[in-house]
């Protein structure tokens, strides 16, 4: 058995390797605080029904695929160079596009919503939290695309089934890098990222669904 002092120094040790952070960030209060976030945008985005057809499943995916280039294009750009291989293995707009070319879309759209002032490792891991944390819906929403739309697993739905078997792996880890690297003391400041992060893809969905 581990003595507590060697655990301590173990679990610093680890600490240190991953960012160094002081404190474990409040991941339940996290969850909690944007639960009701997390109800608008699945109203924004109605694909659990059984009476889902083709077309509004694909304007949905083209709406999604400017949300989702728009995180991708601030990942390329913007992020720090610690965050480069954590957004790097867990890009998906390849997938879209590879979705929508199934149905016949090649002709991509340009417009993209404004990504929020993304300034601190804080505000970035929280907006990170809400793209990824979509991954886990995701894959109940492609058992339902498959089922209500008759397609094959990954094809059509590439974009929801995601990370696939490594969903559950990749999420871990992404916790595992948020608590790590924030401390405790700026759970407000990861919070407020997400919850306009969830804004930003809520309203970009419903505005570009008029
Ligand atoms: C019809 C649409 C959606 C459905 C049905 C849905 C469903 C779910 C479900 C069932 C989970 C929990 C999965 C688990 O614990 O294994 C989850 C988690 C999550 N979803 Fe969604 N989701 C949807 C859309 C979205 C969207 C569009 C976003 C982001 C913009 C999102 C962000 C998240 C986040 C961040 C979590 C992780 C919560 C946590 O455990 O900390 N979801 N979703």
């Amino acid at each position: 058995m581990t003595e507590p002092a060697e655990r301590i120094t173990k679990a610093r040790a680890h600490d240190r390797l991953v960012g160094g952070g002081v404190g474990i960030l409040d991941l339940d209060r996290l969850r909690l605080e944007t639960a009701g976030d997390h109800v608008a945008v699945e109203a924004s985005m109605p694909l659990m029904v059984g009476d889902l057809d083709r077309d509004r499943y694909v304007g949905c995916l083209r709406r999604v695929y400017g949300i989702v280039a728009a995180w991708e294009e601030w990942s390329a750009s913007s992020s720090p160079e610690w965050m480069h291989s954590l957004l790097g293995n867990r890009q998906r707009r390849g997938l879209l596009e590879r979705d929508l070319a199934w149905f016949g879309v090649v002709q991509l759209d340009e417009a993209r919503p404004a990504m929020p002032e993304l300034k601190d490792d804080a505000s970035r891991l929280g907006a990170m939290y809400v793209m990824e944390g979509s991954t886990l819906g995701g894959r109940l929403i492609a058992r339902h695309v498959e089922r209500v739309l008759g397609l094959s697993a990954g094809v059509g739905d590439a974009y929801f089934c995601g990370h696939n078997q490594q969903t559950g792996t990749l999420w871990k880890e992404f916790c595992g890098v948020l608590q790590a690297r924030v401390p405790d003391r700026e759970t407000d400041r990861v919070i407020l990222a997400a919850k306009t992060m969830f804004q930003v893809f809520g309203s970009w969905m419903q505005l570009a669904a008029k």
